[in-house]
């Protein structure tokens, strides 16, 4: 059976564990030599696009990336059909779409891995590179208090599986109204998923090991802009959010990041910020991935 990854929870702890080691290290063997693979965008991106393709160069492969007009899935043609013509020409078919489903029918008929970019559900991908960053910069992920403080969405969600998976766990902190959805509360309790909930942001904060947030509004939510900027007022975390965590707790975020709204400055640029080693491990966490997938389907045919 060719394995996929659409959300963390597809590998199991011990696969897990396996990935953030090959990304600990530089790539052993060109698994994806004379090979492609396919990255379709529905939505912008710089950090998954570029990690991705130079992910798949230094395996020896070659990235061919969709800009979000040609993907037409579902308009031009239809998604399953998609994915059966592309996986005749490429190791790895990836994608980043608004609606998770897309990516579920694509590996229901894919012969080849189906790698999810990021969905309006899950982000997944980006899990692997804070899960490694953590690891790198904490010392450990087994105990880790994690708050991710803001909009209960598809980071938070990928974020809380990963950090179960390892030992680690979740407080999140939003505002009344933008908790997880019922959907979410679903997915979340069927991976059995460690997470504490609270609309107060320095009750979350309080001795974590990391303070983490996410743009108010996301990729696709831009309409909202001004109504959530409202209704998100006091959860930007700041230097006086920061002094709330553990001594030496660092500041996390996926990026992009809208500078002011969901962190001032001072923390962004700030000495316990690791960011950009963050924006960086996802070059080395999307590599181990591809390897281990690209592997687990050649052991699969
Ligand atoms: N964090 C992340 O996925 O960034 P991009 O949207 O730039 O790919
Ligand atoms: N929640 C954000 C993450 C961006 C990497 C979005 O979906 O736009």
């Amino acid at each position: 059976m060719v394995r996929h990854f659409l959300e963390v929870d597809d590998l199991t702890p011990a696969e897990l564990a396996t990935v953030l080691d090959m990304a600990s290290h530089p790539a052993t063997d060109l698994v994806l030599a004379r090979r492609g693979v396919a990255l379709l965008f529905e939505k912008p991106s710089a950090r998954t696009r570029h990690s991705m393709e130079i992910a798949t160069i230094e395996l020896g492969g070659h990235p061919l990336y969709v800009r979000p007009e040609e993907v037409g899935l579902d308009t031009r043609e239809s998604v399953e059909d998609v994915a059966r013509v592309l996986m005749g020409y490429h190791a790895v078919i990836a994608a980043r779409v608004f609606e998770h489903n897309k990516l579920e029918r694509m590996a229901a008929v894919s012969s080849v891995p189906v790698v999810n970019l990021l969905s309006d559900d899950a982000h997944p991908i980006q899990v692997l590179a804070d899960l490694l960053t953590i690891r790198q910069q904490v010392g450990r992920l087994d105990g880790v208090t994690v708050a991710y403080i803001g909009d209960a969405n598809n980071m938070a969600r990928s974020l809380a599986i990963g950090l179960s998976m390892c030992g680690a766990r979740l407080r999140v902190a939003y505002p009344e109204g933008y908790g997880f959805s019922e959907a979410a509360l679903a997915r979340l309790a069927a991976a059995d998923a460690d997470v504490e909930a609270t609309t107060d942001p320095a009750e979350a904060a309080t001795g974590a090991d990391v303070l983490y947030t996410d743009a108010w509004y996301s990729m696709g939510q831009e309409a909202e802009m001004v109504t959530r900027r409202r209704d998100f007022a006091g959860f930007q975390v700041d230097n006086a959010l920061m002094s709330a965590a553990a001594p030496d707790a660092i500041f996390m975020h996926c990026l992009p990041a809208h500078r002011g709204d969901e962190a001032s400055d001072e923390v962004l640029d700030g000495p316990r910020s690791v960011i950009f080693p963050q924006a960086h491990n996802r070059l080395h966490s999307a590599r181990g991935l591809l390897e281990f997938l690209v592997r687990a389907a050649g052991n699969a045919s």
